[in-house]
């Protein structure tokens, strides 16, 4: 019997990725030394004490029972690590755990708006924005990241009838891929805006504790106003490495909480209780390791963006993130063109910035997953192949 695909199953397409991959295999295959800058996955491990608190909860049968909901510590682990990391107050009522951002993300829609309802999605931004309003069968109204405006959503420039029509903006700050944060000022402004045109704000803190060169990374609920106007997605899988295990939550308005926790409640039997006492030892991390790995990024972050400039590429120094972006060199404009052009010539792998929406095009996104030194290597690889002119 012959299967046909949903007509949906256009917008999951396979794509460069699967290309880039099978490249690299190839290229691994003839022997080719390989730069793997192009996935965001941590290669730092997650502390000692959390993968021992998941050891140890394996080993009890009681946890292999649906967990059904998240276990009080965890919720009490959670307003801990608000109130001593942001200084903000949090109920267990305002928190609830997905399985990572990636997945809460693609379905929080669901239970917030009608197909049709207008959304509010950065450009460039992080894809899964856009799956997840694409499965709610949301109209998806992006909003411009661009250098004349200082990378920031420019709230006073989205026509009337959009922000009348608009139910949820999506926000993400220290932002994937861009690699820019955003001041105090421009929150206190987006929670304004969001009250007049009452637009739900998702505001997405992937990576508060990976930002360089002294700033703050910050909480939207920190922000007075936040909780009513919106929740926040905080992962584990960035700041403690717990990248595997899946666990983030959702963070804020008591209203969408209880929303979006009726709905999962008919499809979701709660998150398997061992990845919940890694979580609880995760949030209760010191700071101080927090602050060690994030000094290592930065570490990385000038071995890359320094060096890459130093050999005549201008890729700005990232502000945040485990990322750094920036323009194609000189006589190049198509980003997947020459993402393939490079790895061929220097084994250097990076992702290209069409793959984060149009205004990403003529961008190309490193991932810092790569000691110093390999980083060095790879820039040396790419001088030495003369494909910068
Ligand atoms: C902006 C952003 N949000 C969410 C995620 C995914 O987080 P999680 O591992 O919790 O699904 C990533 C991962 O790269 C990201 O960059």
């Amino acid at each position: 019997m012959i299967f046909e695909a949903a007509d949906k199953m256009k917008n999951f397409e396979a794509g460069i990725f699967n290309i880039l991959d099978d490249k690299r295999k190839e290229l691994e295959s003839q022997g080719r030394k390989i730069y793997n800058f192009s996935v965001g996955t941590p290669d730092f491990e997650p502390e000692e004490h959390i993968m021992k608190a998941v050891s140890e909860a394996c080993l009890h049968p009681e946890n292999y029972r649906y967990a059904l909901s998240d276990r009080d510590e965890l919720l009490e682990a959670v307003i801990r690590r608000y109130k001593h990391r942001y200084h903000t107050d949090i109920a267990k009522n305002e928190i609830m755990s997905v399985y990572g951002s990636q997945e809460g993300m693609t379905h929080i829609f669901l239970p917030l708006i009608n197909p049709g309802d207008v959304v509010l999605l950065p450009n460039p931004g992080y894809p899964i924005f856009n799956t997840g309003a694409f499965v709610a069968q949301a109209s998806q109204w992006l909003y411009p990241l661009t250098e004349e405006n200082d990378y920031l959503p420019d709230l006073a420039a989205i026509p009337e009838d959009v922000c009348r029509a608009a139910k949820v903006m999506v926000v993400s700050y220290p932002a994937n891929p861009i690699c820019k944060t955003a001041p105090d000022s421009f929150y206190e402004e987006l929670i304004t805006f969001a009250r007049e045109n009452e637009i739900l704000i998702i505001h997405d803190n992937a990576y508060s504790d990976i930002i360089y060169d002294g700033r703050e990374g910050k909480s939207f609920l920190s922000f007075p106003g936040a909780k009513e106007v919106g929740v926040e997605f905080y992962s584990l899988s960035k700041s403690y490495n717990y990248t595997g295990a899946r666990m983030s939550f959702v963070i804020g308005n008591p209203d969408v909480i209880a929303l979006f926790k009726r709905f999962r409640s008919q499809i979701d039997y709660g998150i398997f209780l061992p990845v919940q006492m890694g979580a609880i030892a995760a949030l209760s991390t010191d700071d101080a390791v927090v602050k060690e790995q994030c000094r290592k990024y930065q570490e990385r972050r000038d071995a890359l963006c320094g060096g890459l400039r130093a050999i005549g590429w201008n890729i700005p120094d990232s502000e945040g993130t485990m990322f750094a972006w920036g323009s194609l060199p000189e006589g190049y404009t198509d980003s997947n063109a020459f993402v393939m052009e490079l790895m061929e010539r220097t084994g250097v792998i990076c992702t290209p910035g069409s793959s984060f929406g149009s205004l990403g095009e003529g961008h190309v996104r490193f991932a810092l997953v790569l000691p110093p030194e390999q980083i060095k290597e790879a820039i040396e690889s790419i001088r030495q192949s003369g494909i910068l002119g």
